[in-house]
């Protein structure tokens, strides 16, 4: 049986093999992406949307991250545990974001951290890597930012977006990310990043051509409550099976008649 997963193992999967990423959020879930021979575990932000009830990431804070995260370390799985920082952390100053870096290593025993963002906290990411903390990017669609954007959208169509992307996987590249997710961005703009950069580009929404997938397991396992993206194939109804286990449950205790009634 190989050794857990590590960022060198994800780094060296860069035009050998697909890195498989998912997000999970407690441990059973982790427990379930272990056996199912997942690279990496996101314990991301979209906890909020996909589990909490939120309606974007931006609510999330970093309280919610270590506890989640927590219970995914808890299952112990061979996969790498990568803990999302959430809104805003990275724009205060240093000290703040290494502290809060530090508690997703220390506390929470993530292995790595993912930050949103590109050239603007390339700095940042550098100072992390250097304090021993790896770093995974995350360009394109950053849905930190929605109250900016107003709506989620495709990246890298115009040609200021396209250079742009280009420059962000670049800097974070040279900053010493081990890898880099690529939300939403254009199919051919993706593989140009992804020929790029020798560090893998992990794509969702960006098509077929990235490093490797990664998905939100909510979209992946049918529980997902609100609008599922278009890009995100089910490959299971678990929303449907567990209202129709809950509805038999139900049934069998009502159709036990009221308390007294049997043997
Ligand atoms: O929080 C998250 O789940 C993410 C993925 C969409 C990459 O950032």
């Amino acid at each position: 049986m190989p050794g857990r997963v590590t960022v060198q193992t994800i780094r060296q999967m860069k035009g050998k093999q697909p890195v498989v990423a998912v997000t999970a959020y407690d441990s059973n879930g982790a427990r379930h992406a272990s056996e199912a021979g997942i690279d990496l575990i996101l314990v991301g932000d979209s906890v909020g949307n996909a589990i909490l009830g939120l309606p974007s990431t931006v609510a999330v804070t970093l309280e919610m991250i270590l506890h989640h995260t927590s219970a995914v370390v808890r299952a112990q799985p061979h996969s790498l545990v990568v803990a999302d920082l959430p809104f805003a952390e990275a724009r205060y100053s240093m000290d703040h974001l290494l502290d809060s870096c530090r508690r997703l290593l220390q506390e929470a025993r993530a292995d790595a951290v993912k930050l949103e963002g590109g050239i603007g906290i390339a700095d940042s990411v550098a100072n992390l890597v250097l304090a021993g903390i790896p770093v995974l990017g995350h360009i394109g669609l950053l849905p930190q930012r929605i109250n900016d954007l107003g709506r989620y959208r495709r990246f890298g169509r115009s040609s200021s977006e396209h250079d742009r992307l280009i420059a962000d996987a670049r800097a974070l590249e040279e900053a010493g990310a081990f890898a880099i997710v690529a939300e939403m961005i254009e199919e051919g703009l993706a593989e140009t990043i992804r020929d790029t950069i020798s560090i893998p580009l992990i794509g969702i929404g960006s098509g077929d051509g990235c490093d490797g997938q990664i998905r939100v397991v909510t979209d992946l396992l049918g529980l997902g409550h609100g609008k599922v993206p278009s890009f995100a194939k089910a490959y299971a109804d678990l929303g449907k099976a567990t209202c129709e286990a809950l509805t038999a449950y139900a049934d069998d205790v009502r159709s036990s008649g009221p308390p007294g009634t049997t043997g």
